[in-house]
């Protein structure tokens, strides 16, 4: 089950991360082709090639007026005139005026086939802009020279803007001319790899994510099994504080709500039984206790004999069987109340206002006992979802305890407090303790004083403790000892509560 969910996680994650990809793929693939299909066709090309030859007419223009000016002084009668002269200054002086008349000029040369030749240059101002030099050359009868050379110097952004036009012009024609789809692939092989690195990507993080995940997930299967078959002590660690974690701890809280109710009802089944037998056993006990008494009592009276001795051993012996039949009728009639506990109806009270009336009906515990009784209401208006009669019973059962326990131990200032207040929690909750400062439960009594029957008192029949966790129970609360380090013994009671509401008075 885990490995196929963590293979989910990852192929999900690999189709969420490569199908936005494959599809941006294809719709780039289609731009491309279509916006080729606009930039490489024929009248592009007759566009770019029209203009590439306007480019060269221009140079080829400036070229020949170059030619043209070059012709016309080598034509010239001043140069003709100066090459025919025996010294070299001359045809030196008719070049520089040459060069000096024709602002393009750099160089001028006139060449003899038998070697010797004129050059003049040009001093020109150097910074004149970026300039190509142009070289031009004619053969001319000149007295001892057949040819002359000129060097023109020309604007270069002309030559560059064509030579530039003419590299793109290629790289255009290379396009056009490559097999076809070349681009189209090369984009495809691009994006590919692309792909491929995001799908790895996309894997390992796959593989690491689920895994977590995956994990957690069979810790919390696991469980799940664990309380399927039956045991309700497992919880799950919930880890990071995410949906996983909610559910975990949802889990846990629905576990141990599962817990606490399957004790309630063990509890209240095995109350069920022992009450059972106590409205039996009364039954069985009370019904011949009544001619018990009667017999008894005319046993005393009939007997009109003159044995002093015998009389006073008759009167002992019914008074014992007097004594006895009323413990036994005591204990009939406590058998029989634990059996007929009245069901609880809870409502809505104001947990002030009950504590107060306990602290009415139980006033008499002081008076008797010397023992201080201590309340502690709440402090702002507390409601708990209780019934009256029932929970009076069962503050009623663990006063009594305390106080009798107080008796027997004869601590200095012997107090009972009670007290009552909102519990702090996810659900609304209120809480009631009863402590006193008596001897406190034995450690190896803790786990039996909740059992019905159980008791360390010789007149005690150990019921007590059993009805208030019942009727506790009933409440859907919670009842236990509270084994702090406290001197005494404190009992907790926890109820429900319907929240806080307005309008009551409380104290
Ligand atoms: N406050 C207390 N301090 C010390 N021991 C206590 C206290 N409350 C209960 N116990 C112990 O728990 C036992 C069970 O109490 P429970 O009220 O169920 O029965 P009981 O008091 O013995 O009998 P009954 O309630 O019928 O008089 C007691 O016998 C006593 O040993
Ligand atoms: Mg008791």
């Amino acid at each position: 089950m885990t490995r196929r969910l963590d293979v989910k996680i990852v192929l999900m994650l690999v189709v969420t991360v490569l199908a936005p990809l494959g599809v941006s793929v294809f719709l780039v693939a289609r731009a491309l082709d279509s916006s080729l299909g606009l930039g490489v066709n024929r009248a592009i090309a007759t566009h770019m090639q029209q203009g590439l030859e306007l480019y060269r007419l221009y140079i080829e223009g400036v070229r020949s007026g170059f030619e043209t000016r070059l012709g016309r002084s080598a034509d010239s009668h001043e140069l003709a005139e100066a090459a025919a002269a025996p010294d070299e200054t001359t045809v030196r002086g008719a070049l520089e005026r040459f060069v000096a008349s024709d602002p393009s000029l750099v160089s001028v040369r006139l060449a003899a086939p038998e070697g010797g030749a004129v050059e003049v240059e040009a001093v020109r101002m150097p910074g004149q802009g970026r300039r190509r030099t142009l070289s031009l050359e004619r053969a001319v009868a000149l007295g001892p020279y057949t040819s002359i050379e000129a060097v023109f110097g020309a604007d270069a952004g002309v030559f560059e803007a064509y030579e530039k036009a003419g590299q793109e012009f290629d790289t255009y024609k290379a396009l056009v001319k490559g097999p076809p789809g070349y681009l189209h692939n090369r984009f495809v092989a691009v994006y590919g790899i692309i792909l491929a690195v995001a799908m790895a990507l996309s894997i390992v993080l796959g593989v690491f994510s689920a895994r977590r995940m995956a994990r957690r997930i069979h810790r919390l299967a696991a469980a799940t099994a664990a309380v399927a078959g039956g045991d309700l002590s497992v919880r799950v660690d919930p880890g990071p504080r995410d949906e996983v974690g909610e559910l975990v701890e949802s889990f846990n809280g629905m576990v141990g709500e599962l817990e606490v109710s399957r004790t309630r009802i063990e509890y209240l089944q095995k109350i069920s039984a022992w009450q059972d037998m106590a409205r039996r056993l009364a039954h069985e006990i009370k019904n011949p206790l009544t001619p018990i008494h009667l017999a008894a009592q005319q046993l005393k009276e009939k007997y009109d004999g003159s044995n002093p001795a015998f009389a006073r051993l008759l009167n002992q012996s019914t008074q014992v069987i007097e004594e006895e039949v009323a413990t036994l009728q005591r204990l009939t009639s406590a058998f029989s109340a634990f059996a007929k506990l009245p069901e609880v109806r809870p409502e809505v009270v104001s947990l002030g206002e009950f504590l107060e009336e306990c602290e009415a009906s139980l006033a008499h515990f002081s008076a008797e006992g010397g023992v201080r009784m201590a309340w502690s209401r709440p402090e702002r208006p507390v409601y708990a979802l209780l019934d009256r009669m029932m929970m009076k019973r069962v503050i009623d059962n663990l006063v009594r305890n305390a106080a009798e326990a107080l008796k027997e131990s004869h601590v200095p200032s012997p107090t009972i407090t009670v007290s009552a207040e909102r519990r702090g929690g996810k659900r609304p909750e209120v809480e009631i303790r009863v402590a006193d400062n008596g001897p406190g439960i034995r450690p190896e009594h803790h786990p039996s004083i909740f059992d019905p029957y159980f008791t360390t008192k010789s007149e005690g029949t150990g019921l007590g403790l059993a009805i208030c966790k019942k009727i506790v129970f009933e409440h859907g609360g919670r009842i236990w000892l509270d084994d702090g380090p406290r001197e005494g013994a404190t009992f907790v009671i926890v109820l429900p509560s319907p929240g806080a509401k307005k309008g009551g008075k409380d104290g």
